[in-house]
Order: structure tokens, then sequence, then C-alpha cells
């Protein structure tokens, strides 16, 4: 079967009940047939048997199954959010006296989680300008262990060719890993490009509703079974009810992002020549600085451009402030188009400078384009503009 059926009728075995949508297991715990075998599960963290659900639930195995589908991966783990996701990873992979090389062009928290926690257990970062793939190799040193990025990076759209870093990763040593939040697996695998362990915050296009939080890592068997040691005893597992609307949003994950992305051409192409901006970045439109590689690596573009107004940090404030039913929120991935301007929200921490480097310009909109009519889209983003 292909990926979209799959992703529609893979599920948790039928239950006496004769269900057809899939069951929640809402449930703390299992319990055993015998003290045998409750101390035969307990003996054994090989044995495939439900404990705890800190540990294992049918209801969350059935979104992690989904997602190793599609994404083609032997095995993953499911996370409470995604930073659970990319923290549990560093935190499996890493030691003190490690090195890490990442794409400073990452989200404002796994920034954090690199430049705030990690030098405190002596693990130390490099970042590398997601334009520049040719400054990672002088960067690589003796006791580099783990290489992560974006591909598109939030909020810059930056992309850069898979192929490329993993074979410099594989040669060094180094594990690669991909946050394929922005495209899903509907849209780009990073497995196929020789990524090693891929994951995502399920938070955004994978519930795609906006309606719960939600991560995930996928790879092969043997690290995920060390990253599953790390969530089982540290505790950021994913709820059951939580996995239950992820797995149910997967069965519709590829029609939405087929059509978020062609709602997200449709607009790019709409705003390209407006006056107000100085430019539109999505990575379709030729324009695109690595249009060439998104073609490569990307079914379509996504559902995210940006945009930067002439007006600036203020012209950004102002434009928020015009727009009559668009959402103005942080979250990304809804069926409902939203906006936010980076430099006066998310990234408003951050230095002049610092913004820079990310690709965080005063005026810079991100939009994550919603599955409403592109039209109706297009005319409430020009008023805003036009006012
Ligand atoms: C690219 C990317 N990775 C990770 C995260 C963190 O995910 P969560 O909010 O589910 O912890 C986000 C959130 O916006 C994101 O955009």
């Amino acid at each position: 079967m292909r990926p979209e059926t799959l992703a529609i009728r893979t599920q948790t075995e039928r239950t006496g009940e004769k269900e057809h949508s899939t069951p929640m297991f809402l449930t703390s715990s299992f319990v055993y047939d015998s003290a045998e075998d409750m101390a035969a599960a307990f003996a054994d963290d090989t044995l495939d048997v439900n404990i705890y659900s800190r540990f294992s639930n049918p209801t969350v195995d059935e979104f992690i199954k989904k997602i190793c589908i599609l994404e083609g991966a032997e095995d993953g783990i499911a996370t409470a959010t995604g930073m659970a996701a990319i923290y549990s990873s560093f935190m499996t992979f890493l030691s003190s006296g490690d090195h890490m090389i990442s794409a400073s062009a990452v989200f404002g928290s796994t920034h954090t989680i690199l430049t705030k926690y990690l030098p405190k257990w002596g693990i130390q970062y490099s970042y590398f300008n997601m334009n520049k793939p040719e400054e990672i190799a002088s960067l690589i040193k003796p006791n580099t262990k783990v290489l992560y990025l974006e591909t598109p990076s939030n909020p810059g759209l930056d992309i850069i060719d898979m192929n490329y870093v993993s074979a410099l990763c594989k040669k060094h040593n180094i594990l690669f890993i991909v946050d394929n939040c922005f495209a899903t697996p509907a849209v780009q695998q990073p497995i196929k490009f020789g990524a090693d362990l891929v994951l995502h915050s399920a938070t955004k296009f994978i519930d795609g509703q906006g309606r719960v939080l939600g991560g995930v890592v996928v790879g092969k068997k043997d690290l995920i079974k060390q990253l599953y040691l790390f969530v089982r005893n540290t505790g950021p597992s994913l709820s059951p009810f939580n996995a239950w609307v992820l797995t149910k949003s997967l069965e519709t994950l590829f029609v939405r992002m087929d059509k978020h992305a062609e709602n997200a051409f449709h607009i790019a192409r709409a705003l390209e020549n407006n006056p107000a901006l100085s430019w539109v970045k999505y990575p379709f439109l030729e324009s695109h600085p690595q249009y060439a590689i998104a073609k490569q690596q990307m079914k379509n573009g996504g559902g995210v451009l940006t945009f930067e107004l002439k007006a600036g940090l203020e012209g950004g404030r102002k434009f928020l402030n015009n727009l009559t039913w668009l959402s103005m929120t942080n979250n990304l991935g809804d069926t409902r188009t939203i906006a936010s301007h980076p430099a006066s929200t998310t990234h408003s921490k951050l230095t002049e400078a610092e913004r820079q480097e990310v690709g965080i310009s005063p005026g810079l909109i991100r939009l994550s384009v919603g599955l409403e009519h592109p039209d109706d889209i297009v005319e409430e983003i020009i008023q805003a503009l036009n006012k």
C-alpha cells in the first residue's frame, strides 16, 4: 500500500467491540494475567508488553508506527512536545565534553537549549549559517557528536542540501538530526537524504488544527532504543489522548499538506510584486535562494511563506493590527491562516545582529497558510497592506 493509504489504514488491532475508528486507550497502567507475567515484564525491557503509559501505550504506538511508515524509519518514540523530542535527543546522544554543530537558524527554544543549558553540562556547540553549508566542515572537531538543523528553517525558510550534510556526517561519524516540522513526511523524508534521526513538533502540521501538543523522533532501531530508555525514565511521554488526536490527524495529512502548499504558492505569487513588500520567500518560488534544492528534496513548497514589509519593524506591528480576521498568534500549521511578526514577538529578545544572522529582518512577516479560500487570504493581506 502507498503512504497515503497507510496513513489512514494503519490501526491498533480491532477490539471485541468491533470499533471502526481507532479506539483511545486512556489508561495509566496495564494489568497482568499472573505474578510471573508481571515479574517478566519488569525484568526484561525488550519485551513487547505494555506496563505503564509513561513507557508505552497502544494509542501512542499507533501514532509512532504511522510516522515511521511515512518517514521510512525503522522505529520511533513519541514525546509530549516538539521541544521534549529535541531535548531528549540531545540528552541521549550528547555527554559532558562533547561538541555539537547546529544551524544558527533554529527555533527559538532550541537556540535556548544550545546556548543556555548545554554549556551548563559541559556540552559545547558551534553554529553554521544555513546559506553557507561549506562552513560546516571547518567546524567539525574530534569530539563533535551531533549535527542538527531544520529544513526549511523557522522562520527564515532556509533550505539545505541534506545529501551534502549527511555525507559529511557519515565521513566523521556524526549523528545527523533533522527537524522536519515545516515540511512533514508528506512533503519531505529526510531519511532518504541520509538523516539518522528525524524529529517533529507534532503540534504543528501533524495535528494541523491547533489543538494538542506533541513530538516524535524516528530513526534506526538501535538509536531509538537509547532514546526510548531516556524518555521512559525521565518522563516527557506523549499522552494517549494527544496521541489519539494526532493519529486521527495523520489520516488527512497528505490532502491537507497538498492544499496548504497550493494555497501558499498561490498567495506567494499574488504578493510577489506588491509595492509594499521588499520580497516574498517561498521554497517553490524561483526567486528562493535554494529553489533548486527545494525542488530536489520537497514534493511541494509546504505551507509557510514569509515576506518583508518595506515599512520595517513599525510596519510589522501595523500590519498585524490591520488584520480583520486572519489569526495573530505564534503557532503554525493550522487550518486557519496565521500571521506572526518574529522581530517584535518570538525573537524580540535576540540582539539585532543575532536576528540578522538567522534571517529575521525588522519587517519580516511569517504566514502559516491555512485551508481557507486562497482569494480570501490574499484579499485580507492586501487590505492590511493598503491601510
Ligand atoms: C521548527 C520547530 N521545531 C520545534 C518546535 C517546538 O515544538 P513544540 O512547541 O511542540 O514544543 C517548534 C515550535 O514552534 C518549531 O517551529
